[in-house]
């Protein structure tokens, strides 16, 4: 498809996370000399950093297929038993928010995972029969936005455990710039820097927001990117100079106006602005945390002077 084909398929053209990089080049060659499948692999870390462009290269240069699912989609047992029979040896079977598996799938995969059998218990009560199939060797790849989330079982038996960071300004200009050669459109490189600047470090805003200025450059310009039309643009798109956006003015500003900067509670914050708190936790709150705009404390979350600052607004006295 087309959002296929402006993702990377080796990892010599996947730009930043050099150390998950460098660490699954050596397992990855390893396990094709020894004519193994790769160990089980956890990509961890905030959404939109590349866990499943990452998982599509590990199957891409282990050579076999890949074959995807995610944890809420496989609700019984069975359902994971017949995609587990139906992989080929050495296939890659990626999972998606595998925290949010059920319990009870969760136990099919235990032994699938260390032994590659299937454990079946046919009929109930005294006449019931344990019956043991052998599935083919396979790699699973799980990802997660929350490590902590997974059973401890589930967690110890991956062998490689990769978590993903932010990108930084240079390898988020580096993917526009990448991007904007694969849409053939043409763009300043000042231009590429703001929206790498703007992307939350994040590669799959970055590129959301180059394919919505190249649709101003293309309605309002002559079709190049040039900076001051990617300024207008995101400016339009309510991206502030960080990047950050409605939702997060909204988290923010609620914080500070209705609980006098924090410290309040994930809950009660997100039912005042009428948001899901798993929202919130999973893709709002971790960008803010890095740049130091929030801080988790026992008692809940604060906003903290930097955020005054970016909204040019007073900071309370301290309560005594
Ligand atoms: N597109 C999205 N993420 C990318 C990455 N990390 N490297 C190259 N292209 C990308």
């Amino acid at each position: 498809s087309f959002e296929q084909s402006l993702r990377p398929q080796k990892l010599e053209q996947y730009i930043g996370q050099e150390k998950v990089k460098d660490n699954l080049k050596v397992f990855i060659t390893a396990a094709k000399l020894r004519e193994e499948t790769l160990d089980h692999v956890l990509l961890y870390g905030p959404p939109g950093l590349g866990k499943t462009t990452l998982a599509a290269i590990i199957a891409n240069e282990m050579g076999v297929n890949i074959r995807t699912t995610s944890g809420p989609a496989i609700e019984r047992p069975g359902d994971l038993a017949a995609i587990l029979s139906g992989l080929e040896p050495g296939d890659v079977l990626f999972i998606d928010e595998i925290h949010r598996l059920p319990r009870a799938v969760e136990e099919v995969l235990y032994p699938a995972m260390e032994d590659f059998c299937l454990d079946i218990v046919i009929g109930k009560g005294p006449s019931a029969k344990s019956l043991r199939i052998d599935l083919p060797p396979f790699t699973l790849v799980g990802a997660t936005t929350r490590a902590g989330s997974l059973t401890a079982p589930l967690r110890d038996r991956f062998g490689v455990l990769s978590r993903l960071e932010y990108y930084n300004e240079e390898q988020l200009k580096q993917i526009v710039i990448r991007t904007a050669e694969i849409l053939d459109t043409e763009m300043v490189g000042s231009a590429a820097a703001e929206i790498a600047r703007r992307s939350r470090g994040t590669p799959r805003i970055a590129n959301r927001l180059l394919r919505r200025v190249r649709d101003f450059a293309q309605v309002k310009g002559d079709g190049r990117i040039t900076m001051e039309l990617a300024d207008y643009a995101l400016e339009l798109m309510q991206v502030d100079r960080l990047g950050l956006d409605h939702i997060d003015h909204k988290l923010l500003k609620g914080i500070i106006e209705k609980f006098r900067g924090g410290p309040v509670g994930l809950d009660t914050i997100a039912a005042t602005i009428g948001e899901e708190s798993h929202t919130i936790e999973d893709v709002y709150e971790p960008y803010l945390l890095q740049i130091g705009f929030l801080q988790r404390t026992p008692r809940g979350r604060i906003a903290t002077e930097l955020v005054y600052k970016h909204f040019q607004m007073e900071m309370p006295a301290k309560k005594k």
